[in-house]
């Protein structure tokens, strides 16, 4: 269950090589990504209309796909070209193509009615495509419905328990999370004032004493993004307000794509913009984000296990669910007016 009608992220940029097919499954939409010879990328099922053999084993020919079963060959729009051992081509044998933009860095698939595609409802993750920005290109693939990471991202509650030796902070220095509801999701800020630096700005930014720091996101809830400004400033200065001249900074981005109802692609990316020419500290960025995320997925997995012996069991609420409770909401309302949109056509 998700929103059809969203630009989605389908890989990073860089997974799709020169003369080489990339294969992924989006929304339970088994697809091939490639380049044709101007580098666009082509966004295409990946099953041939004829016996529904899979075109990631084919071959490229140019701009154009050749199936490896029957040979049968496909232009970049999908429309078949040839068949081998026939004179005539039958008008409805073609295989569908979406629309796919690369922007940023990162490949956006749009899975849904291809009449509603807008590219400018792409969210613009600027600092991926920026020199002052470095980062390591992240992805962890998960064994869960992607609704139970959305819930996760939006509760800072978990913190002190799933991370408790990683990212946690004490729950007395925990401040009330400021939460506005937006079109597109939710805005939320956090803010420390003089308090310890955690234990990686620490480390990266060399502060001595205590800092002011903050957590600025928005929630995308169509495309499921979660876009971080996020920072240390020495004690005093409230960084996190415009005086950034001593902070450390870092952007993050946070992509959750449905692979099937039980499965999700995460992309992710920690970007900074200090000491640059340190070539280390982005893969040391990297790994402690990428550690801190895998303990989400052990405990996320198993509470899907769990999930799975009974799906239809409500979870229960707590009092301070309200803007999760929302967000699950706004998913199932995009969802019905999706199905309605479909029933009147
Ligand atoms: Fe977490």
């Amino acid at each position: 269950m998700w929103i059809e009608n969203a630009w989605y992220v389908g890989c990073w940029s860089s997974e799709i090589k020169v003369k080489n097919i990339t294969s992924r499954t989006i929304l339970n939409l088994p697809m091939i990504f490639y380049r044709d010879l101007s580098g666009e990328v082509v966004a295409m099922e990946d099953r041939c209309c004829y016996r529904h053999a899979p075109l990631s084993k084919g071959k490229l020919e140019g701009d154009n796909i050749r199936c490896m079963y029957h040979g049968i060959k496909f232009d970049k729009f999908g429309k078949c070209t040839e068949i081998p051992g026939s004179d005539r081509i039958p008008k409805n044998m073609r295989v569908q193509t979406f629309p796919v933009i690369e922007k940023d860095g990162l490949v956006w698939i749009w899975v849904g009615d291809p009449k509603v595609a807008n590219q400018k409802d792409i969210i613009t993750c600027a600092f991926l495509d920026d020199v002052k920005w470095e980062y390591v290109e992240d992805y962890l693939y998960y064994q869960s419905d992607y609704r139970l990471i959305v819930d996760n991202l939006l509760d800072a509650s978990h913190l002190n328990y799933v991370h408790e030796n990683s990212i946690g902070s004490d729950p007395k220095t925990q401040v009330p999370t400021e939460v506005t509801r937006k079109d597109f999701g939710l805005h939320v800020e956090d803010f420390w004032k003089n308090d310890d630096p955690p234990p990686h700005h620490k480390k990266t930014g060399n502060f001595s004493g205590k800092v002011d720091r903050w957590n600025i996101y928005d929630w995308y809830i169509k495309g499921n993004l979660l876009i971080l400004d996020s920072g240390s400033a020495p004690a005093g200065s409230e960084g996190h307000k415009g005086d950034r001249s001593d902070a450390i900074e870092f952007r993050h981005l946070s992509a959750l794509t449905p692979e099937t109802e039980l499965t999700t692609h995460y992309y992710f990316a920690h970007t900074r913009n200090f000491s640059l020419q340190d070539k280390a500290m982005a893969s040391n960025i990297s790994k402690a984000v990428a550690e801190a995320f895998k303990e989400d997925k052990d405990i996320i997995e198993e509470q899907q296990k769990i999930i799975n012996f009974d799906p239809d069991r409500k979870m229960l609420a707590k009092p301070s669910d309200g803007p999760l409770n929302w967000v699950r909401k706004k998913i199932k309302d995009y969802i019905v007016l999706e199905i309605q949109s479909l029933g009147n056509k």
